[in-house]
Formats: C-alpha cells, sequence, structure tokens
C-alpha cells in the first residue's frame, strides 16, 4: 500500500495517535526561543491543523496541507470553531504546486519522516526549498532512530539521514534530541530541525531533466 493510502485509511479509520488536539510544544518552544517573525507560513501534511492554528493564532499567514480529504475536513473545521483565518488545500507535496509560495516559514510533524530513503528524503528537501523565499526557515519534527522501541510507532531517522538530506540546500540552525508532544505516557522520540534555505542554492534548485 502507498503511504497516500495508508494515511487515507488510518484517518478514516481513526488510527491517528499523531493527532493529540493542541500543537506540539516543540513548534511553540522554536518560534519563540528563535524568534521566528510572522510571515506567510505552510505546513506540510498538517493533518486536522492544530499546528497551522496555533501558527495562525500568532499572525502567521497560514496555508496548510495534506493528502488526506478527512485530516481536512477536520482542520477547517477547527480553524472555523477558533475563528481564525487559515487556508487548508488537499495537496500532495509532492505532485502539486503548492499556492501562496514562496514562504517565508516552512513547517512538518511526522511528515518528512516518513520518506523511508535517502532519494525520497532529498527530493523532500529540495521541495520545500523551492518553496521557500531566500532565506526561508524550515522546522521538521522527525521520528527518532535513537529509540530503542517495543511495538509500533513513528518512523525512525537517524541524524545522519537528516543532514544527507537536507544539507544541500539548507543549513542547519539546530538539530536536537526531543519527544513529540503526545497524550501517551511514553511520547516517541523526536528530532527537531530547524535549518535556512541557503543563498547559493539556486544551482541545486534546478529541475533534474
Ligand atoms: C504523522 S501525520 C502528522 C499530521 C500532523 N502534522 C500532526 O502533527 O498532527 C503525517 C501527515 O502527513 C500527511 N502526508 C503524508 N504524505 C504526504 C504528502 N505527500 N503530501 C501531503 N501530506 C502528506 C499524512 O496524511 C498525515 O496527515
Amino acid at each position: 500500500m502507498s503511504v497516500e493510502d495508508r494515511f487515507k485509511k488510518r484517518y478514516k479509520t481513526g488510527d491517528t495517535p499523531w493527532d493529540i488536539g493542541k500543537p506540539d510544544f516543540n513548534l511553540i518552544e522554536t518560534v519563540v526561543q528563535k524568534s521566528i517573525k510572522r510571515c506567510k507560513a505552510l505546513d506540510i501534511g498538517c493533518g486536522t491543523g492544530d499546528n497551522s492554528i496555533w501558527l495562525a493564532q500568532k499572525h502567521f499567514q497560514v496555508t496548510g496541507t495534506d493528502i488526506s480529504e478527512i485530516a481536512i475536513e477536520k482542520a477547517r473545521e477547527k480553524a472555523s470553531k477558533s475563528d481564525v483565518k487559515c487556508t487548508f488545500l488537499v495537496v500532495d507535496f509532492f505532485r502539486n504546486q503548492i499556492e501562496g509560495a514562496p514562504f517565508g516559514f516552512v513547517f512538518d510533524r511526522g511528515c518528512f519522516h516518513t520518506c523511508a530513503s535517502d532519494k525520497e528524503r532529498k527530493r523532500f528537501a529540495k521541495n520545500v526549498a523551492s518553496n521557500l523565499e531566500k532565506n526561508g526557515l524550515w522546522m521538521s519534527l522527525i521520528g527518532s532512530a535513537d529509540e530503542r522501541r517495543q511495538g509500533p510507532g513513528p518512523p525512525q531517522r537517524t541524524a545522519s539521514d537528516i543532514v544527507t538530506a537536507v544539507e544541500s540546500y539548507f543549513e542547519i540552525l539546530l538539530l536536537t534530541s526531543s519527544h513529540f508532544d503526545s497524550n501517551r505516557q511514553n511520547p516517541p522520540r523526536c528530532w527537531v530541525c530547524l535549518m535556512q534555505k541557503r543563498e547559493d542554492v539556486s544551482e541545486a534548485l534546478r529541475p533534474n531533466l
């Protein structure tokens, strides 16, 4: 089953343990501590929208995108209940142009880490860079391979997986070990990675012919 079909099925059956009904504290801490200024923001794989909505409440102009129609429908309902303006779109990040680009800040929680190979992760990083303005920032929350786990959980990536994928396009400003915000007793470990698009990236962003 494709990643796309797997996620769609999980939203359909309600098997969405990442959907915690609140913004992830790692996003809040990073935006506050790094003084990330309000700008046009993109939340890739936004799910039911809690992180997008928090950013909108902080006066970012937010576009949230996901491949799941169910997730986007819920995100729109939540935004309407919270009385904030967010644009939510059903978009496959790998296939579609993102309306509203370029953005100043891109966030993803648990979307980049679904890419299983170096090749896919590099493609994801390149796509992020091409949707960002000059010096734009990307913050990603990524399941950590340093967790010894019994049972299911988010995909696990090493620090080296991340660096290998992003380095041609991004300068890494922060790569730190944390855990996902969670409603469970033992939240899964994650990497918090904050990156800045390189100034000299234009050559690397040319489409592969
Ligand atoms: C682990 S969930 C996290 C959802 C949300 N970020 C959150 O924190 O609640 C990963 C999300 O990425 C979405 N996703 C996976 N591949 C995608 C793609 N190619 N384009 C857009 N969204 C994608 C899934 O549908 C899912 O909602």
